[in-house]
């Protein structure tokens, strides 16, 4: 057990999906996984491990932000051994090419600012994607006909973000959505030499302010899911 996960040493899977909400996590473990057990309750934040094609899976909420997702897989990497994690999560379209429901696979992820700032000091990091996961996300996304993005992601620390030009210089420079996770997980996974991917649907778009509606994100949610695990165990 650690300060924020309850499961018990050999309950953590080393494949680990982390979506941001706890009841997804649910829902996927219950739709995705063969004998899945809830493996963490600690503040509401669920987890659960269970099997994909024989493999172990565990699928554990990791919240909103940076912040937060750093907490969880500090402890997932450094105290249950976590050896490939994937975040699964919603987005906001930045770029006109993308529209909601579309899967953008994050190659890189830009930010101002993660909990490993003071770390890098002046050095502009470029957290990036693990090659041979985003390599076979892009394979599986095509084996379903899923005409998945692939390209750098902004992750902000704000969701009402009130800075205009922040936007256009992100689309300017073709980043085709944000969201608030990525950056700070790829760069815990550079940081301890772990496998790491975010596989991100739109569900909101900055430039035509759509938003999808919440019925329709279950069915977008599974294909994110889908890949995920085909890239994992690919
Ligand atoms: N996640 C989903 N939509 C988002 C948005 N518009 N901004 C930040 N994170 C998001």
């Amino acid at each position: 057990m650690t300060i924020h996960i309850g499961a018990q040493p050999g309950e953590i899977a080393e494949t680990v999906l982390l979506p941001g909400d706890p009841l997804r996590a649910k829902w996927a473990a219950e739709t995705f996984l063969d004998d899945a057990k809830c493996v963490n309750q600690v503040r509401g934040m669920l987890g659960f491990t269970g099997f994909w094609r024989g493999n172990p899976v565990t699928i554990q909420g990791s919240g909103m932000g940076m912040p937060s997702l750093s907490i969880y897989v500090n402890e997932l990497i450094k105290d249950y051994d976590a050896k490939t994690l994937i975040r699964i999560g919603s987005a906001g379209g930045m770029s006109p090419k993308v529209k909601l429901r579309d899967v953008v696979i994050a190659m890189t992820a830009s930010t101002l600012s993660t909990p490993s700032l003071g770390m890098f000091k002046e050095i502009n990091f470029a957290p990036c994607a693990d090659y041979g996961l985003l390599e076979a996300a892009v394979a599986s996304a095509r084996g379903r006909g899923i005409d998945a993005h692939v390209g750098g992601i902004y992750s902000s620390d704000v969701f009402y973000d009130e800075r205009p030009d922040l936007s256009e210089q992100m689309t300017r420079h073709g980043i085709l959505a944000v969201e608030m996770e990525t950056a700070e997980l790829y760069n815990l996974a550079a940081r301890h030499n772990r496998r790491a991917l975010a596989v991100c649907t739109i569900s909101d778009h900055l430039l035509t302010h759509e938003a999808l509606p919440s019925e329709d994100r279950e069915r977008s949610f599974g294909d994110m899911v889908e890949i995920a695990l085909e890239a994992a165990f690919a």
